[in-house]
């Protein structure tokens, strides 16, 4: 009963933010492409994931409603307006893993990060995403999902790192096209 309140809440915020979406720029992942992030997340069922580029906290939400209760999402965002609006709508999502937004250059901060992660989401300056995955990847495990957002639109700025993911040997790598767009999912070997 309390569980279905707290996907309901969740559910609710993310359709509100879909609909400032169209009205104003916004760029989430929305849904077509969060479908098949949410099936990822569900899939890998992680206990740790690490989120770069937060925004209003679109994504996390969709991340968090598929994880279990004592996970956590430790996600980083550069403009503190965003990373405040983000705090108040993942208190209104009310979902059971915890999302901690860190206000920052994730440049700076993936370095300061503890521990490892099971999934990451890369979703922020699209020419950085090389730079973010090799700051990340002492933390990463073998089987640690990395799923990178705008594979498709944007794969000119993301060529070092579609690159990398799909011919450095140390991932098994996979490009989704999702509509107009795309997401790369590559697993850690
Ligand atoms: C495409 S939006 C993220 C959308 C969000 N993941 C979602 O789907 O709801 C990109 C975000 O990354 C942030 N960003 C850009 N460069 C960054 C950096 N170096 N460190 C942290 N955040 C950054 C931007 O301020 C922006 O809010």
């Amino acid at each position: 009963m309390t569980q279905q309140t707290s996907f309901d809440s969740a559910d609710l915020v993310l359709r509100e933010i879909e609909a400032q979406a169209e009205d104003a720029f916004l760029p989430i992942i929305g849904p077509d492409k969060g479908k098949y992030l949410a099936t990822e997340v569900h899939k890998a069922n992680p206990r740790r994931v690490l989120e770069v580029g937060t925004l209003v906290g679109y994504s996390a939400i969709l991340m968090g409603k598929e994880m279990q209760a004592g996970s956590e999402i430790v996600s980083i965002e550069i403009h503190r307006d965003e990373a405040e609006l983000a705090g108040e709508n993942i208190i209104s999502a009310n979902v059971p893993a915890k999302i901690k937004v860190i206000i920052g250059n994730a440049l700076d901060v993936i370095p300061t990060l503890q521990g490892s992660f099971d999934l990451v989401f890369i979703d922020a300056e699209k020419t950085e995403y090389l730079q973010y995955l090799k700051l990340a990847e002492p933390k990463l495990h073998m089987g640690t999902v990395v799923f990178a957002d705008n594979a498709g639109v944007f794969a000119t700025q993301m060529a070092d790192y579609l690159h990398y993911v799909r011919h450095s040997g140390l991932y098994e790598s996979q490009y989704i096209q999702v509509g107009g767009d795309g997401v790369e999912v590559s697993v850690k070997l």
